[in-house]
C-alpha cells in the first residue's frame, strides 16, 4: 500500500502535532521536512554543499528547533538548488512501501501532487504568534514581526512558495483547539482512506 498524507501551513499552525498525531493514529512514517531545511540552514557553510550531503543524522541534532534555527531555515529555503537537493528524499519517503504524512510548505504543490489526502492547516499571524510565545518567551511583539518576516518569505519565494494546493483541504485552528484539530484532521484521512486514496 502507498499513501501519502500531505500536510502544509505556516509556521505554528498545527501542522507539526497534527502530523504526529495522525502518523501515530493510522500507524503511518511521517517526515517533518522542515528538519531538512533547519538542518542545512544550522550547518553553516555552502547552504546549496550542505543539502547535498544531508544525512538522516543530521535531523537529529539538538539545536533545530529554535526560533533562529527557523530563520535560517527559511532563509536556505529560498534557493533553488537546496531545494533541488532535498526533493528525491522527501519523495521517496512520501511513495514508500506503507503510509506516510509529510509536512511542510509544498508537499501536495510540489513534492507529493499525487498525496491521497492534502491538508493545509493554518491560523492568524497573531494567533500562531501567541502560540509560539507561549513556548519561547521574550517579547510577543518581536515574536508577531518574526512570524510575518517567515511567512512573507515561504510565500514571496519564486520556488514552492507556501500556498495551499487546489484540492487541499483547509483547517483554520485560529479559534479550535488542538484536539479538535486533530480529530477534524483524522476524520479527513479517514475519509480518503476509506475511499481507497
Ligand atoms: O516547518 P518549519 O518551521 O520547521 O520550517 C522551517 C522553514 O523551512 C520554513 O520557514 C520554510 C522552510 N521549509 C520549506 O521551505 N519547505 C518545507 N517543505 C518545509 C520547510
Amino acid at each position: 500500500m502507498i499513501f501519502t498524507v500531505a500536510i502544509d501551513g505556516p509556521a505554528a499552525a498545527g501542522k507539526g502535532t497534527i502530523s504526529r498525531a495522525v502518523a501515530e493514529r493510522f500507524g503511518f512514517r511521517h517526515l517533518d521536512t522542515g528538519l531538512l531545511y533547519r538542518a542545512v540552514g544550522a550547518m553553516g557553510g555552502d547552504p546549496v554543499e550542505a543539502a547535498r550531503r544531508l544525512t538522516p543524522e543530521d535531523l537529529t541534532r539538538g539545536d533545530l528547533r529554535t526560533l533562529e534555527a527557523g530563520q535560517a531555515a527559511s532563509r536556505v529555503a529560498v534557493i533553488p538548488e537546496v531545494r533541488a537537493a532535498l526533493v528525491e528524499f522527501q519523495r521517496r519517503f512520501a511513495r514508500g512501501e506503507g503510509g506516510a504524512v509529510l509536512d511542510g510548505r509544498d508537499i501536495g504543490t510540489v513534492i507529493c501532487p499525487e498525496a491521497e489526502v492534502k491538508l493545509y492547516v493554518t491560523a492568524s499571524p497573531e494567533v500562531r504568534a501567541h502560540r509560539r510565545w507561549l513556548e519561547v518567551g521574550g517579547d510577543e511583539a518581536q515574536v508577531l514581526a518574526e512570524v510575518r518576516e517567515r511567512d512573507a518569505r515561504d510565500m514571496g519565494r519564486a520556488d514552492a512558495p507556501l500556498r495551499a494546493a487546489e484540492d487541499a483541504v483547509v483547517i483554520d485552528t485560529s479559534a479550535m483547539g488542538i484536539g479538535d484539530a486533530v480529530e477534524a484532521a483524522c476524520a479527513i484521512v479517514e475519509a480518503g482512506f476509506s475511499q481507497g486514496g
